[in-house]
C-alpha cells in the first residue's frame, strides 16, 4: 500500500484510513478483530476513532476506542498511527460546544486510557465551538502537546473561515497548527437539510483552502456510506442515504455523477469502489479517505482502492454536473 508523509508531522500513514466508529458496537469484537489484522496484513497502518463512539449504542462511549486498545495490546503492532477526537458535544445537546480545556482534557484522557496509549498520534477535535478565540483554541491543544499527551492536531467539522483564522494564528505564534481536516466529503454531494447540522462537508470554500494550504484531507463518508455502489447493485436506499445523498435537491446531481462512474469504470476497468476512493486520492493535496467497512468482503474491496489515484482530468470529469 502507498503510504503518505504528513506535512508538518514525522506521521507516515498509509493512503487509506481506518474507520472504526462501529467496532465493539454493530462490529463485533471477532470481526473487528478479524479486520483489523486484515488491514494491517495489507499494510495499512492509520486508524480513526473518537472518545464519543459510540455512545449512541448499547455498547456506550468509548466502545470503539477501548476495543482498539484491546487490541493493540494483543497485537503490538508496530508503526500504527492512532487517531482520536476529542470536544465532541453531548449527544442530547448537539447545538452546545464542549471544547473548554477541562471538557477537551477529560476527553483526552478517557482516550488514553481506553486505548491504553501515553500520547494520541493525532487528536482532532471533534467539532467547534466558535465562541471561543483561536489563540485560546491552540493555546489548549500546545499544552496538551507540551504534557506529551497528543503528538499532533488537527480539526474535523470546522468551518474553514474558523480553519484559515487558526492556522494564521498559528504562524503567528510559530507552531504548526493543525496538520489535517477532516470534514464529511466524497463524489456524491450531500443535501443536510434534514441533518446534523454540526456536520461540516468539503464546500467551495474549504477546497480553495485546501488547495491554497496544502492542508491534508481526511474524510470521513468517503463513499457516502456506499450510495453509488448501492444504486449499481439496485439495493434499495436506507431513509438517512435516501434524505443526504437521494432527496430531490442532489438526486439529479448524484445520479448525473453516477452515470460517469459507470461509463468510467467500463473504460478503465476499475471498480466503483475504486473509481470513489481514487478520485478523492486525485486532488491536488494530500487526501486520505477514510473507510469505513461492515464486512471483511467490503474492507477488502475497499483495499482494492489504495493504489488507484484518478487524473486531474478524470476527477473534474466526474463533478462535471454539479
Ligand atoms: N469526524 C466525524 O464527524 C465523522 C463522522 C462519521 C464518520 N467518521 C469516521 O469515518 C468512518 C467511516 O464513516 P462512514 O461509515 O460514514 O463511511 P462510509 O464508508 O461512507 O459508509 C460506510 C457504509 O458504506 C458502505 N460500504 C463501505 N464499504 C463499502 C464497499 N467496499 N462496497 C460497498 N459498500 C460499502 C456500507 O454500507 P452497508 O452497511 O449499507 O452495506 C457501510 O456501512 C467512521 O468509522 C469514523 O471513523 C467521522
Amino acid at each position: 500500500m502507498e503510504f503518505l508523509s504528513l506535512p508538518q508531522t514525522d506521521l507516515n500513514v498509509s493512503a487509506l484510513c481506518l474507520g472504526t466508529a462501529d467496532f465493539g458496537a454493530g462490529t463485533s469484537e471477532a470481526d473487528s478483530f478479524a479486520m483489523l489484522d486484515a488491514f494491517v496484513e495489507q499494510g495499512g497502518n492509520f486508524l480513526d476513532t473518537a472518545a464519543i463512539y459510540a455512545d449512541w449504542t448499547p455498547a456506550g462511549k468509548g466502545s470503539s476506542e477501548r476495543l482498539l486498545g484491546k487490541w493493540r495490546a494483543s497485537r503490538s503492532p508496530r508503526n500504527i498511527v492512532i487517531a482520536s477526537k476529542g470536544a465532541h458535544p453531548e449527544l442530547h445537546s448537539m447545538g452546545i460546544g464542549r471544547m473548554t480545556p477541562e471538557e477537551v482534557e477529560g476527553d483526552l484522557n478517557a482516550s488514553l486510557s481506553n486505548l491504553g496509549v501515553e500520547a494520541i498520534d493525532l487528536y482532532y477535535l471533534h467539532r467547534d465551538d466558535a465562541s471561543i478565540p483561536v489563540y485560546e483554541v491552540l493555546a489548549m491543544l500546545e499544552g496538551f502537546r507540551s504534557a506529551g499527551k497528543l503528538r499532533y492536531y488537527a480539526c474535523s467539522n470546522w468551518r474553514p473561515h474558523r480553519i484559515r483564522e487558526a492556522q494564521e494564528a498559528a504562524q503567528k505564534m510559530n507552531v504548526a497548527g493543525f496538520v489535517a481536516n477532516q470534514p464529511l466529503w466524497s463524489l456524491a454531494k450531500p443535501d443536510l437539510t434534514g441533518g446534523d447540522q454540526t456536520w461540516a462537508i468539503m464546500d467551495d470554500d474549504s477546497l480553495a483552502l485546501h488547495r491554497e494550504m496544502g492542508l491534508p484531507a481526511i474524510p470521513y463518508s468517503s463513499q457516502a456510506n456506499g450510495y453509488f455502489q448501492k444504486i449499481a447493485e439496485a439495493r434499495p436506499l436506507h431513509s438517512s442515504i435516501e434524505a443526504t445523498y437521494d432527496s430531490e435537491l442532489v438526486r439529479p446531481i448524484n445520479r448525473a455523477r453516477f452515470s460517469r462512474l459507470e461509463i468510467l469504470s467500463a473504460q478503465t476497468g476499475l471498480s466503483l469502489t475504486q473509481l470513489v476512493l481514487g478520485w478523492l486520492r486525485g486532488h491536488e493535496f494530500p487526501v486520505v479517505p477514510i473507510i469505513g467497512p461492515r464486512s471483511m468482503a467490503q474492507l477488502q474491496d475497499s483495499l482494492r482502492a489504495a493504489d488507484v489515484k484518478l487524473t486531474a482530468e478524470q476527477v473534474s470529469e466526474l463533478v462535471v454536473s454539479g
